[in-house]
């Protein structure tokens, strides 16, 4: 099982030295977000997300909720996630609360498809579904939980025909569980699950920036501890990731749909 991890606020506060209620947000932020680009990668989402003051938003495997506090704090709108990691909602709850935005942004541990709430004004996905087989159904269940005209933005990890990325990944520890599509089976597979497409952008090129970045910092010593310490095999899975990106055996892709009015 490739999200095992447990007692993760525990290990955040040894690994910063802090407890939660005293980290700074500019720290949290390498380590609550589980995907390429970091808090970076989400202001470059929130924009399609077209919100307005008081919109409720639906992340779908929100993880350590980094994302969903970063939308609540930046645009002032409530953010429901969901996730089937019971220790990854457990650690966002509490994060959110050390954060005093319990009021903005709500976790649940649950699958999409048992969630009963329904008439949200957008929905995120973060690099989740390269864990899903079923992609077509994961997203139709998105699609009836928002109302007519609602944005879903898509920040997600594609792979390359015949291309292999080594293991472990961050979201696969031993392949059992990775199911890549194409940037072009997955852009239409959301079509087909009930969305229209506004935006389809190839983000591989920043997300090789931004890892390169992130690598002249660690060569540097200067980079602050971050979430690969978290996690299992972490640093290679990090690593594997960004060499996976450099020789072209996966990309970033981000997406904009909204379903039909
Ligand atoms: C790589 S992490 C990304 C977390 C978060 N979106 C972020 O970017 O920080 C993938 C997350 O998807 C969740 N996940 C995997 N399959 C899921 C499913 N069927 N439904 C909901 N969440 C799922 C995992 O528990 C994990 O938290």
């Amino acid at each position: 099982m490739t999200y095992a991890e447990t007692g993760l606020t525990a290990a955040i506060e040894q690994l910063t030295g802090t407890s939660l209620s005293a980290l700074p947000r500019e720290q949290l932020d390498g380590i609550d977000q589980y995907h390429a680009g970091g808090a970076e990668a989400v202001d470059r989402l929130i924009p399609h997300l077209a919100l307005t003051p008081g919109s409720t938003v639906l992340d779908v495997g929100s993880g350590l909720g980094g994302p969903a506090r970063q939308i609540a704090r930046t645009t002032g709108c409530h953010v429901v996630g969901v996730d089937i990691t019971p220790a990854y909602v457990d650690a966002a709850r509490a994060l959110t609360e050390a954060a005093g935005l319990a009021e903005r942004t709500t976790f649940l541990c649950t699958d999409i498809g048992a969630l009963d709430r329904t008439g949200f004004d957008a929905a995120c996905t973060v690099h989740v579904q390269m864990n899903i087989p079923d992609k077509k159904a994961f997203y139709a269940e998105i699609a009836r939980r928002l109302r007519p005209a609602a944005r879903l933005a898509v920040f997600e990890v594609c792979g390359v025909p015949a291309a292999t990325a080594p293991l472990p990944l961050p979201w696969s520890l031993d392949g059992t569980d990775s199911h890549l599509a194409t940037p072009e089976e997955l852009r239409d597979t959301i079509r087909a699950a009930g969305f229209d497409l506004l935006d389809w952008t190839d983000e591989t090129p920043w997300a090789r920036a931004w890892f390169d970045a992130l690598g002249r910092r660690l060569a540097a010593g200067s980079a602050a501890p971050a979430l690969p310490s978290l996690l299992t095999d972490g640093p290679t899975r990090m690593l594997n990731f960004a060499i996976a990106l450099a020789t072209g055996a996966v990309t970033v892709h981000r997406g904009t749909f909204a379903v039909p009015t």
